[in-house]
Order: C-alpha cells, then structure tokens, then sequence
C-alpha cells in the first residue's frame, strides 16, 4: 500500500466550489471542512456553457407523479396511463385518447385500424423522420413522397399529383411544431372524393382519402383557432424524450372522427388491439378475482406504462407554462440571430401556431456551403444543433426501394440549409443568449467569400510580372 498517498492531506477528489464573498474560489474537501487555496482556473471563472440539444424538463411535479406509482405497486398500463388519455383529450380538444408506447406504434396500429394494406398507397412529406414511412412499409402499403413547402410542411398543391384510386391516406407532419396546412389537403381530399375507392369498412364510413396526422412535435399547437389535432382525422402525438411533452418512450393517439362514427366504439378497438386483443388489462386482471380474460382478435403489444403516464402527467400538469417559455426562447434567437446569416422559422402563418418544438434556421444561399462548419464550430463551443431532417430519398432504404431525392427538390434543398438550435423550457436567458453568440461567431467565422462579398475585380489589382496562365484563371 502506498502509506504517502495516505498521508497526503486532504487535498484529492475534491466535491464543491465556494466562491466566497471576496471573490476568491476554494474547493471544499470531502468532509474534511478544512479549506485549501485554490489556483483559479479560467474554466471556473468563465465555464464555457454546454448546451445539450434537448433535454427532459423534469420538474417537481414529475418527481411526484413517478414516485407515486413506485409507491403504488402498480407500474405497467393502469390508472397513470387512463388519468394521461384524459388529459390530452382535454388538452387537445380530442373525442377520445389511446395512450401507447411510441408514435411509430400509435401510427401502425391507425393504419390497421383503416384497413391499409398491400396495394394501398398512403402519402407522406419526404421532409420528416423515418418512422413516418416506416409506419406505412409496416401495413404492408407504399409510401408516396410529397415535397415541402416553404414551410417545412407537405405542400398541398402538390398532393393533386400524387392522389390516385389507390390512395387511402395521407399523413401530413406538423413540422417543428406548425401544423400543415389543413385547410388546403382537407379541400384536397374532397376533390378527390368521387374517385375515392375504399377497400375496408373503416375506408367505406369515411367515405374519402382519411386524414391521420403526424403530429410527433405539435403538442399545443393550434389550427383555425382551434387545437391542431381538429385538422386530421387522426392526430398521433410522440411523447419520445426529446419532444415537447415526454413519457420517456410514447405515443398518444387522438381521436376526431366525422360525427357519423361511433367514437366509443373505435376507442375500444384501439384499446382492444393496443394490448394483444385482450379483453382485461392487466391492472383489470391483478384484481382480486379478476383473472379470467379472453384474446378475441390478432392484437399487438404497444400498451404505455405507468411508471412513463406519470412523467407526462406531471409534464401536462405544467405544459402551457412550458410552452410560454419555449415561445420566449423562439422570440428571442430572432431578435438576436444576424439576419444576414440567418433565415429565421416561421412559428405563425395564417391560423397555424406552431408549439415551438424545433427553432429550424436556414441559412441564405450564398452560405449553404459553410453549414456543416457552422455545426462543427459550434460543437467546438459545447452548443448542440441539430439538422431536421435527411430527406427520406436520401438515407439507404429509400434509396434501395427506388426512391429519388431529385423528385423532391424543395426537401432536398430545405435540408441542406437547415441548423435546428436548442429550445426547451429550462433554457435560461443566459442559455439562449450564448447560442446566439455561438451562432452568429459560426456563421461570421466561417464565411467564405462569397461572389456578392468578392472586391471588384480590375486588371490594375494583377501585377503585371504574373504568369500569362495564373492572369488568364483570374480574369476568367
Ligand atoms: C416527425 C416525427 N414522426 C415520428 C417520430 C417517431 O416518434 P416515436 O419515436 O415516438 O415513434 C418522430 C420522432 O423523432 C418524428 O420526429
């Protein structure tokens, strides 16, 4: 054993810094109490601020909530998880809410419930996550790419190209949190009623093109005055960890049929077939007496536990606040981001509010070329950004099943030009501030020269003892 080491004062692992009133730090040693000097650092004066991308808000509220199903002795699918659907159908102005663990699960199990499959084609953005495509290839259909808009969102005047007889659905993404523009694909889809072919029951009530939106990022946004979730048929909320409101992992489907559907009815199938066709959940079956249960149809296993209701229990209980400060934080990278650089996002167009999910910047043309730089120098400054997102055409799979970015030049172009900055409601001012900085310095630092910035050029600025072959290139 290393008897010196022992005998060294206190002076290893040290687990505070006090910046006494003078303004000198110290470390505090482990349970010692005895103070050392301390060489100020210029890190400790002047930390350089690391700002994650997105990280959960965990506020009092969720700690009471999680810890109340661990005192429970109930974790999985129970109370926490009914108590959270009634919150969002209340929140979100729905008919009914089915809580399951992903979006990519609530989107699969829409899909069925509309009876796609094999030969159907549903339309999606090619400006989105995979999950949304993928959701399509799981129901066994094809998924028709529709480019972008200005606006991040599907372009709806693009849809009447795409809609065939074979068409039964269309999942619009409110991207960063704006809803797409339902007024224009709900018109869409009308004019498209007289060739509408349905091929199941579901398909036959609605009588049209079914409307389920991607809503992974748009809790809270709004739509014609209304909640957002009132422009689709179905509205599919992600509670992933990175979005507005997280459950760690989840999804929460919302319902807003036509009036000639029977919503209890479809609430119970979603409810039914979320839980491999079981008649009795499991809280149900724990009862005492209430083991007997039945399986009555091919269901799937994408029930949302408790222990993950209670994160977004104590996350709703605080949202509209949470969302305020998002806003705030929006409104303040406008104001402070170099506009010369910078082409801010739209968070209001028309009657569509965005919930300020993503802040998604784009450069001007002439800067385009610096943007994966500009990442690259503000990861240097422990600022993470974040790109939203690869158009599908361009990632393998989409590739491999013969999709082209070149039918979607607008996504293409969108993504090539876009920094998603963080914003969340934890963010301090100080926070938002630095990532403006960060920003502005990328952008400055990188620049290049650009055809506009170049100095005129003249024949007086070329010394005459230049060789012929340099003169030629530069007058070229
Ligand atoms: C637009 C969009 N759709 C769908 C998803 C998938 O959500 P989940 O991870 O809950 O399945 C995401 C997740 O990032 C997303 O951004």
């Amino acid at each position: 054993m290393d008897t010196a080491a022992l005998a060294t004062p206190d002076v290893a692992k040290p687990n505070r810094i006090d910046r006494l009133s003078s303004g000198v730090v110290e470390l505090k040693n482990q349970g010692s109490g005895r103070y050392l000097p301390y060489q100020p650092h210029p890190y400790i004066f002047e930390p350089p601020m690391k700002i994650p991308f997105s990280p959960p808000f965990i506020t009092d509220q969720v700690f009471q909530h999680v810890q109340e199903v661990l005192e429970s002795g109930w974790i999985t699918t129970g109370p926490k998880s009914r108590a959270l659907e009634q919150e969002f159908t209340a929140y979100t102005e729905g008919q009914a809410s089915i809580a399951v663990n992903s979006w990519s699960s609530g989107a699969i199990l829409a899909l069925k419930w509309l009876g796609i499959q094999l030969g159907d084609e549903v339309i999606i953005p090619a400006y989105t996550y995979a999950a949304t495509a993928l959701s399509v290839l799981h129901a066994g259909a094809t998924p028709v790419m529709c480019d972008s808009g200005d606006d991040f969102c599907l372009d709806p005047k693009k849809l009447s190209a795409l809609i065939t007889e074979r068409t039964k659905a269309i999942i619009p993404v409110d991207f960063g949190g704006l809803p797409a523009d339902y007024s224009a694909i709900r018109a869409e889809v009308e004019a498209a009623a007289d060739e509408f072919e349905p091929t199941s029951r579901i398909q036959e009530k609605f009588g049209r093109i079914a409307i389920l939106t991607d809503a992974a990022h748009s809790l809270g946004a709004r739509w014609n005055g209304l909640s957002a979730a009132m422009g689709g048929d179905i509205t599919i909320y992600s509670t992933h960890a990175v979005k507005n409101l997280t459950t760690a992992e989840g999804g929460m489907i919302v319902l807003n049929l036509p009036p000639w559907f029977e919503v209890e009815l479809e609430e119970k199938w979603f409810t039914l077939h979320r839980l491999n066709g079981q008649t009795k959940d499991a809280f149900a079956k724990s009862k005492a007496g209430g083991w007997r249960y039945d399986i009555v149809t091919d269901g799937m296993k994408m029930n949302m536990p408790d222990i993950c209701a209670a994160i977004g229990l104590g996350q709703i209980a605080t949202y509209p606040s949470a969302l305020r400060r998002r806003r705030e934080i929006f409104e303040r990278y406008e104001s402070g981001l170099d506009h010369a650089f910078f082409r801010m996002p739209v968070s209001q167009l028309d009657t569509r509010q965005s919930s300020y999910h993503l802040f998604a910047v784009r450069l001007h043309p002439e800067w385009v070329a610096q943007r994966d730089e500009i990442i690259d120098f503000a990861a240097a400054q422990d600022v993470a950004v974040n790109v939203h997102f690869i158009p599908l055409p361009e990632l393998t799979l989409f590739k491999e099943l013969g999709y082209s970015s070149s039918s979607v030049p607008q996504a293409v172009s969108m993504s090539n030009s876009e920094i998603s900055l963080p914003i969340y409601p934890q963010m301090t001012n100080e926070m938002a501030d630095r990532v403006i900085e960060v920003m502005n310095q990328a952008a400055r630092a990188t620049k290049k020269v650009s055809r506009a910035d170049r100095p005129a050029r003249s024949r007086k600025t070329v010394p005459n003892s230049i060789q012929p072959s340099v003169q030629s290139r530069i007058s070229k």
